[in-house]
């Protein structure tokens, strides 16, 4: 037989040898919650084996995945319920969860460790959504000067990169716009360009407090019955100055990364997100799956199916899985 594809596969030398998906744990983004308060240390309930730190005790969650070989970071900030308002005034509040958080850790850990910021209001609003309400309906455009001064308050606190997700259109334009005047041209932005309305971020919602207390994010996020839309949603981000863009969720998103990686060059992320966490564990705590190896895959076909950056919970069990040996 002249063509045998088992020959490629018969033994483990050789099966390293010709993988064509490559993994580091450079390319592994870990996503922390900080909550307002001092001391704070608390297991999240629907994100098993997350824990929400407070500004103090934040360095905790960075130190340990430090250790473990992750060095970059997504914070998401979680106010005080009574501290919401209908502007999500503490999102840029110089003194705001994240911005106390990102000088902290500046501080105690300088460019070690790539702070990246979530820059939306639906965890800051009394209403949950992630934009401005006007007439009981998402605004988009009065919605845009807020994002920025969010931006600019996390720059200013030094964070080293933002990351939109409220998916208001021209956010990025208004943020590079902002930014560049604000002398934070050096700031790159990891747009949330292809982001569905998508029911596995229920136990991030949780984790945050930042479900929509009306209606839902379909007005903003994407139908997941759409690919074009996605693509032209990351070109768009890209031509208004995206320097990194986002598909998430990322396991039922895979041909949209496929599709994508295939016609631009902008570095994609995929963000594996709390459902699919949440799934695995459960999975895993019910005997159905090994949790280790279902992890393992996953994480490898967000990266083969053209992502160069993968953001997941798992971040830190990832990375010591390459460092065995067992992926990449
Ligand atoms: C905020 C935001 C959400 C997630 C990331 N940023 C929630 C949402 O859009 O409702 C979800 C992340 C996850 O589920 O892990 N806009």
């Amino acid at each position: 037989m002249k063509t045998r594809t088992r020959r490629l596969r018969g033994g483990e030398l050789l099966r390293r040898m010709v993988r064509e998906t490559r993994l580091s744990a450079d390319a592994l983004v870990y996503p922390l919650f900080v909550r307002d308060g001092e001391g704070v240390e608390e297991e999240l309930p629907s994100l098993p084996g997350q824990i929400r730190y407070s500004p103090d005790t934040l360095s905790k969650g960075i130190d340990t995945a430090l250790s473990a070989g992750v060095r970059s970071f997504m914070l998401f900030g979680v106010p005080e319920p009574e501290a919401k308002d209908e502007t999500g005034s503490g999102a840029y509040d110089e003194n705001g969860v994240i911005q106390r958080s990102l000088r902290n850790i500046k501080k105690s850990f300088g460019d070690d460790a790539c702070l990246i910021t979530d820059v939306c209001l639906c965890e800051y609003t009394a209403h949950g959504h992630c934009g401005l309400i006007n007439n009981g309906r998402v605004d988009n455009d009065s919605t845009l000067p807020f994002l920025t001064e969010i931006a600019l308050s996390h720059a200013r606190s030094g964070g080293d990169m933002v990351a939109p997700s409220g998916m208001m259109d021209g956010t990025v334009a208004a943020l590079r716009k902002a930014l560049d005047v604000g002398g934070f041209e050096g700031i790159p932005i990891m747009s949330y360009a292809a982001k569905y309305a998508s029911a596995f971020y229920g136990p991030f919602r949780e984790a945050a407090g930042s479900a929509p207390q009306f209606g839902d994010r379909k007005s903003y996020q994407m139908d997941y019955h759409n690919a074009n839309e996605a693509l032209r949603r990351i070109e768009i981000d890209i031509d208004e100055g995206a320097d990194i863009v986002i598909v998430k969720p990322a396991l039922p998103c895979l041909d949209i990364i496929s599709l994508a990686s295939r016609r631009i060059k902008t570095p994609i992320a995929g963000y594996s997100v709390s459902g699919e966490y949440a799934m695995i564990k459960a999975g895993a705590a019910s005997g159905f799956i090994d949790e280790y190896k279902v992890m393992c895959e996953s994480a490898v076909s967000v990266f083969r199916a053209g992502a160069g950056i993968l953001i997941t919970y798992f971040a830190k069990e990832l990375a010591g899985a390459i460092k065995k040996g067992d992926i990449g």
